[in-house]
């Protein structure tokens, strides 16, 4: 198994709790650009270990602009010595 679960699991968690608390997510404007939901269907590489969604559409739009740019400088500050 992948002997780097947790910490992916971790990272996964933490970005995507990040995208939720910072955008709406929008669905796509068309039909054709819509993600396929069936677990089999979605793979576009369907001899792949993990699944590689086909490519999809939809919109971010920020919650809050002065938070998320908040967000984003003080972020750029504390990893500016990494
Ligand atoms: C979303 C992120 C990740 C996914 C989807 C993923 C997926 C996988 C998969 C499918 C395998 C093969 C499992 C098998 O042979 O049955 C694997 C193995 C492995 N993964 Fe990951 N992985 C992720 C993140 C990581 C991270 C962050 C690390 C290390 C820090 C890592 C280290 C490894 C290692 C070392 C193996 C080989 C384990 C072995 O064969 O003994 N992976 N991973």
């Amino acid at each position: 198994m992948c002997a780097g679960s947790h910490l992916a699991n971790r990272e996964l968690y933490t970005a995507f709790i990040r995208l939720i608390t910072a955008f709406h997510i929008d669905p796509p404007k068309e039909k054709k650009d819509e993600p396929i939901l069936d677990c089999l269907e979605c793979n576009a590489i369907s001899t792949s270990l993990t699944t590689d969604p086909k490519p999809f559409k939809c919109g971010f739009r920020a919650r809050d602009r002065n938070a998320l740019e908040r967000w984003m400088r003080e972020s750029e500050e504390r990893t500016r010595d990494l």
